[in-house]
């Protein structure tokens, strides 16, 4: 047998047209996007909760399980209720939701002393928990997953799970408007769900970094803290939070546990605390989704509840800026607007109770190539903002949770041909990426984590509901 010297030598085999067709078929088959879909949720299944994506993320994140649950009921219902059974296990006595249950896994250790959620009497006996929330969306997922069931099974889930919502958006009142405005506050930006959403990050640049924070930035030795960061044996820098802001939200995080995540000790010392414009958003559709609940069941929900609820949807328009036609993040102490473009903009529309002019304008803001409308929507930051950067986490990249969200006011608002144009593109993007994290709202390119659970559920409910 001749030797063979180089790969110019190799000679070309043909193989005939639809031959080769097949073979490829056969060796790498395309996967249907659904099936693709219910894989990664599987994956990512740890028994009675999904983490968001293997390294990164081991625990149970609030509002992660909500969006999964809300994939996952097209697929097994059973499973998805067992997902919100797990996650109201964390509720705390006085009825906090926290954003993550920690795995109990012995290599978890140094995340559950972190938060020391035991630092608190109310937090949960036997479970390591946070000791903040993250969006309201326990509501809106308990009823996507009860439209899959039968009536009498939906009433049995309702039953069970409307205890725990009635004392979470109790607790939301009680401790987080604590002046009875209509708004509910934040005390952390990682209880936004969009960790470094520009309101937050300028906020905290602004007034909050700690002195010695300071100190790192001017002698640049971040950088060396940097090479000790645990997600960049995940994620490259450029795709998450900087150092210096990282640096400044775990301060943040201790300075909440010295105060025993204690919502009053906390205002005390005047420390975070912003109406988050998408968080007040979900909390009103979270309370829309509340009554339809409560009306299936014929049961009364406290009057007082009812009042407050009422007054949220009413507190919104004060967040309303008619000079620049937009809606804001605002200050709790001040009531100063943090005029800070973000995706929080456009969320009035799933909050469902703005007029229908008022959605036109931020239909406008959706449909500008050079605002919110790139080839890969919507992006997390508006193009035009000196603040938007297409690779980075919350600050420009797009995300299929917000989109999902979005999607749905724009139907509600009977802006049918936005809501299909939006889930086309949204589809599009993870059919020819994947199941990313996030993406680059220009080319579609996947950033952040792979193999992402809420990126996989809501896939599917698209898909479903197209
Ligand atoms: C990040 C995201 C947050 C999400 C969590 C788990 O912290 O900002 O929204 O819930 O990761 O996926």
């Amino acid at each position: 047998m001749s030797e063979i010297k180089s790969v110019e030598e190799v000679p070309e085999i043909k193989v005939p047209e639809t031959e080769a067709r097949e073979t490829e078929a056969h060796e790498t088959p395309a996967p249907d996007l659904a099936e693709a879909a219910a894989a990664i949720l599987s994956e990512n299944d740890r028994g009675d909760y999904t983490i968001p994506s293997e390294g990164l993320y081991p625990h149970q994140w609030l509002w992660e399980s909500c969006f999964v649950a809300i994939g996952l009921r097209h697929l097994d219902p059973r499973r998805a209720q067992t997902e919100l059974v797990s996650l109201v296990r964390g509720q705390w006595h006085n009825g906090m939701l926290p954003n993550m249950i920690f795995s109990s896994e012995p290599q978890y250790h140094r995340d559950r002393n972190f938060w020391r959620s035991w630092v608190s009497p109310q937090s949960p006996d036997g479970l390591a928990t946070s000791g903040i929330t993250q969006p309201p969306l326990l509501a809106e997922a308990v009823w996507q997953v009860g439209q899959t069931l039968q009536s009498a099974e939906r009433r049995s889930w309702y039953k069970l799970m409307l205890p725990h919502l009635i004392e979470y958006h109790q607790w939301l009142y009680r401790e987080r408007d604590p002046h009875g405005e209509g708004l509910v506050l934040l005390v952390h930006p990682w209880e936004s769900g969009l960790d470094n959403t520009p309101p937050w990050t300028v906020e905290l640049q602004d007034h909050l970094m700690p002195g010695w924070i300071r100190f790192l930035r001017t002698t640049n030795l971040d950088r060396v803290i940097a090479l000790f960061r645990r997600d960049r044996h995940y994620i490259p820098p450029g795709q998450r939070l900087t150092t210096l802001e990282t640096l400044s939200y775990f301060d943040a995080q201790r300075r909440l546990r010295r105060k025993a995540y204690d919502t009053m000790k906390i205002l005390d010392h005047g420390l975070f605390s912003v109406e988050d414009l998408n968080y007040n958003c979900m909390f009103i559709r979270a309370n829309t989704r509340l009554r339809e609940i409560a009306k299936t069941l014929r049961y009364n929900l406290p009057p007082e509840l009812l009042e407050r609820m009422t007054k949220t949807e009413t507190a919104l328009e004060q967040l309303w800026d008619p000079y620049a036609e937009k809606y804001w993040s605002r200050d709790f102490i001040t009531h100063r607007l943090l005029k800070q473009p973000s995706i929080a903009a456009l969320m009035p529309l799933y909050a469902g109770c703005i007029t229908k002019e008022r959605a036109a304008t931020l239909v406008k803001l959706l449909e500008n190539e050079h605002i919110f409308g790139p080839n890969f929507p919507v992006p997390t930051v508006p193009i035009d903002s000196p603040m938007f950067d297409p690779d980075r986490y919350w600050q420009g990249p797009s995300w299929v949770n917000t989109n999902w969200m979005i999607i749905d006011g724009l139907k509600r608002y009977g802006f049918r041909e936005h809501a299909a144009a939006l889930t086309d593109t949204t589809l599009d993007m993870v059919r020819a990426n994947g199941f990313w994290e996030y993406f680059h709202p220009t080319t579609g390119e996947g950033l952040g984590a792979r193999n992402f659970s809420w990126t996989a559920a809501l896939t599917l409910d698209l898909l479903k509901r197209k």
